[in-house]
């Protein structure tokens, strides 16, 4: 299906229908009329095989205690033995009810309090959020940034790990909101610091359906070969892939008997209902019919990024674009443009967008914005004209 056919077939209104994005604008953002270009969801509709599937179990009328189907592993299993080339066994699977419950219990089963928790900033924001909230101590390092490009500075990482004796690295893979898919290599030198430091990784790859460019998402449990497996937990989701995020379900990988079994023991205390119906049933239909739709949909994504990296840098090159090469989230530094301070006001009262400021992601990036792409062109080319033109006004006022 070519974009203009997707997006004419599955775009659709979500003002009242308890949208998070759009219909708690008021609530987040002090103002009810905003363009929506924040939370990470889409406003699409999802796959077909996935609303056949959910109402042909709602058709069905029963909703009792439920059990995981073969049929779930198969389909689950291909999709990641296909794409990603990591052939997985049943019994290293368990189950969240979202990717950032799964944070907070890992955190919980894998460090104790006071423990130092290391996480590479700028980062999706619950990060922080978790390991504060568990009473950990929380140890943020920067990732350089050249010209909108983000990297790892490994000596950073190493000190930050020695001087903190870090117990625990949360890896975000691809990264949001810095637009990276880490390379294999990448990932072995930041893996080897973590294995020289004793350090475990808990690597975050729910957006690892979203690569572009040739850009190929590589699990942290297959880097050369496996060769950290005995120090990473793994959590991903059709959630980001087919938007499904309501129908809160996750996929834990755990390959490693003695990190499984400690993560058993500690689950047992907290957690009793393993997964619900519809976002099993929802994830499994995603992964068995849904890669058409997919790949039509990562079309327009990465069109809409293309016309707003290309319409700024010719308009407004001072505002720094940071490459997209996975999860549709755009980063963009406006510091050369409108001070800090001033982000807010210029992008919300002025443009008329709601967008996730830099400061959630780490103190350090006020003054940057992150604008969520799965939406129309439409809205894409509303939110970068209305940049462009308080831009200009704003040149012109000065
Ligand atoms: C890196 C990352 N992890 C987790 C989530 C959310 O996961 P869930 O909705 O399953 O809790 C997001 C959502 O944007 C994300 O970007």
């Amino acid at each position: 299906m070519n974009k203009e056919e997707f997006v004419a077939k599955y775009k659709v209104e979500r003002h009242n229908t308890t949208s998070l994005k759009w219909d708690l604008l008021e609530q987040r953002f002090g103002d009810p009329d905003l363009l929506a270009m924040w939370v990470a969801d889409m406003d699409f509709k999802t796959a077909d095989s996935i609303t056949e599937a959910l109402a042909n179990r709602v058709n069905h009328g029963v909703f009792g205690y439920s059990y995981v189907p073969q049929s779930y592993y198969d389909a689950y299993f291909k999709w990641m033995d296909e794409r990603f080339s990591f052939p997985l066994k049943k019994e290293w699977i368990r189950y969240s009810t979202g990717v950032v419950a799964a944070l907070y219990w890992f955190i919980n089963a894998f460090t104790e309090p006071e423990d130092s928790v290391i996480i590479l900033i700028p980062v999706y924001y619950p990060f922080h959020n978790a390991v504060r909230d568990c009473g950990r101590k929380l140890i943020t390092c920067s990732l350089n940034y050249e010209n909108g490009y983000f990297a790892i500075d490994y000596d950073r990482f190493e000190q930050a790990i020695i001087d903190s004796r870090a117990k625990l690295y949360i890896h975000c893979s691809p990264h949001n909101p810095a637009g990276r898919v880490w390379t294999e290599e990448e990932q072995a030198k930041l893996f080897e610091i973590c294995k020289k430091h004793n350090v475990l990784i808990v690597s975050d790859e729910i957006h690892q359906d979203f690569t572009f460019d040739n850009h190929q998402h590589i699990p942290a449990a297959v880097v050369k070969g496996g060769n950290y497996r005995d120090r990473i937990i793994t959590v991903n989701s059709a959630s980001k892939t087919f938007n499904l995020a309501a129908l809160i379900h996750s996929n834990i990988i755990i390959t490693d008997d003695i990190l499984r079994e400690k993560y058993d023991r500690y689950i047992k205390t907290v957690n009793q209902t393993e997964f619900n119906t519809m976002g099993l049933t929802a994830t499994e239909a995603g992964y068995t019919g849904g890669s058409e739709w997919l790949e039509s949909l990562k079309n327009v994504i990465y069109s809409n990024y293309m016309y707003a990296k290309d319409t700024l840098h010719k308009e407004l090159p001072e505002i720094i674009v940071t490459p997209l090469e996975g999860t549709y989230l755009m980063f963009m530094n406006l510091t050369k443009l409108v001070p800090p301070d001033k982000t807010k006001e210029f992008i919300q009262d002025r443009c008329r967008l709601a967008v996730d400021f830099g400061e959630w992601f780490g103190t350090d990036y006020k003054g940057y914005i992150r604008l969520n792409l799965a939406t129309t062109p439409e809205n894409v080319k509303i939110a970068i004209s209305n940049i462009i033109r308080e831009a200009k006004l704003l040149k012109e006022e000065r």
